[in-house]
């Protein structure tokens, strides 16, 4: 069965007109890029919504659950709101052989959670992506966004220290 996400509460946000948007964006004529659909969501939302995929499937006659089983097979998709922070690590083979693994070993630890979760309480998630383009300053971390190329023990201590500050302050590290 496929995993269900929740919906998005956005008070005074027009996301279906943000939606129906993005569905015109990716129609041409009879052809329709469901996946490229489903990925600007993710992008504009920061994961799938439940009310955005039912909107869509009534908007395009498409069933809700053929678009559950797009986004649940693809991992490219969240299917749960990300926290307020998200680091992304890159395990492209570049990053992978200068050390993103450890990377991503430390932040598990430092932060209490596994690659793609997010913190208990809503403020980092981290996640591990494919090769984000920029393999000379590998290993390559992202931060809400921004690119931190050759990310060293202590970047990502800091990058800790910046995105959940009192995990130092617990541990007294
Ligand atoms: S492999 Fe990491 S940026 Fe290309």
């Amino acid at each position: 069965m496929n995993p269900t996400p929740p919906s998005v509460d956005l008070p005074g946000v027009d996301w279906s007109g943000q939606v129906d948007t993005l569905v015109e964006a990716h129609t041409d004529g009879p052809h329709r890029d469901v996946l490229g659909l489903l990925l600007s969501v993710n992008e504009a939302f920061g994961f799938v919504p439940r009310n955005v995929l039912v909107h869509i499937s009534a908007r395009a006659g498409i069933p809700v659950a053929r678009l559950l089983g797009i986004v649940s097979f693809y991992q490219a998709f969240r299917l749960e709101p990300p926290g307020a922070h998200i680091v992304h690590v890159c395990h492209g083979t570049a990053c992978h052989v200068v050390g993103s693994p450890g990377i991503t070993t430390y932040l598990e630890r430092a932060l209490d959670i596994d690659a793609g979760q997010t913190t208990p309480d809503g403020q980092v998630t981290l996640a591990s992506v494919a090769c984000v383009g920029c393999c000379s300053l590998a290993p390559v971390v992202r931060v809400d966004g921004e690119t931190r190329g050759r990310a060293g023990i202590h970047d990502v201590r800091a990058l800790v220290a910046e995105v959940k500050p009192e995990r130092f302050r617990e541990s007294g590290e």
